[in-house]
């Protein structure tokens, strides 16, 4: 095992298409024009090629401004949109957490900081015996969780926070994001955020809100800016610095 350590923040989403993506890649952009060296990994990513126009990689390259190439951000990539596992096995190709952390060294040794974005959800089959989770657990990151901005946030919002605790993960905070048209403004809103934040004893950083497609990096920078305490996320990274570990 490697005994680097990385620093960062693993963003995790308490489903897929809730806009990790798009938050990664925001908050990547943002924290460095703010100065920050911060470089953004995809682990594992499944359903689209790398250089394929608006997969994952591809979005986070383009809207994070990193030069950093698509096979450095996704170093494993998997045709089929499924969970990593399965994809892994479609693909013939059975994936070990060892292989998984050494596809993240390059950007590691090249980056302050990398914002890691998890596949789906925390309790997501990564390999035949591990979860999203114990990545997190590996790299012994903190917790950055999107969740939808919608009615029926605070449910599976509550139960990543509480797994994630209780495989040790700290969590950073939440940020909510309007990822859904249907629900993009309802009024649960304000009170899922202050629901959220006294019940799972958390922070909620902001919400982000639905923006116009195609996303461009200016302005989800400064939708970001607008509506997400960034400083907050920053002080998160700041105390990994010196070797300072939140865990
Ligand atoms: N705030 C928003 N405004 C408008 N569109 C959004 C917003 N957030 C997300 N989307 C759109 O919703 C879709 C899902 O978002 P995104 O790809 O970031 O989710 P994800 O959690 O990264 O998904 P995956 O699990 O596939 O990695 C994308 O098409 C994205 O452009
Ligand atoms: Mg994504």
């Amino acid at each position: 095992m490697s005994s680097q350590t990385f620093a960062g923040l693993f963003v995790a989403g308490t489903d897929t298409g809730v806009g990790k993506t798009i938050a990664t890649a925001g908050l990547a952009a943002a924290l460095r024009e703010d100065g920050l060296d911060l470089g953004v990994w995809k682990p594992v990513m499944s359903g689209g090629l790398a250089d394929e126009e608006g997969s994952d990689a591809w979005r986070l390259q383009v809207l994070s401004g990193v030069e950093d190439a698509r096979e450095e951000i996704a170093p494993l990539v998997f045709p089929q949109p499924l969970a990593p596992l399965l994809a892994a096995r479609a693909a013939g190709q059975p994936l070990a957490m060892e292989e998984i952390v050494a596809g993240g060294e390059v950007l590691r040794k090249r980056h302050r900081f990398l914002l890691v974005e998890g596949a789906g959800g925390l309790a997501v089959p990564l390999t035949e015996t591990e979860m999203m989770v114990d990545l997190a657990v590996r790299l012994r990151m903190p917790l950055l969780l999107v969740a939808r901005a919608g009615l029926g946030t605070i449910n599976h919002t509550l139960l990543s926070i509480w797994y994630a605790r209780e495989r040790g993960v700290p969590v950073a905070g939440v940020i909510l994001n309007e990822a859904d048209a249907d629900h993009a403004h309802d009024a649960s809103l304000a009170s899922n955020a202050s629901m959220i934040e006294q019940v799972g004893e958390t922070t909620v950083w902001g919400s982000i809100p639905r923006l116009r497609e195609p996303i461009t990096r200016g302005e989800l920078v400064s939708s970001l800016r607008e509506n997400v305490n960034l400083a907050g996320i920053r002080s998160w990274l700041e105390m990994q610095m010196d070797g300072g570990e939140p865990w």
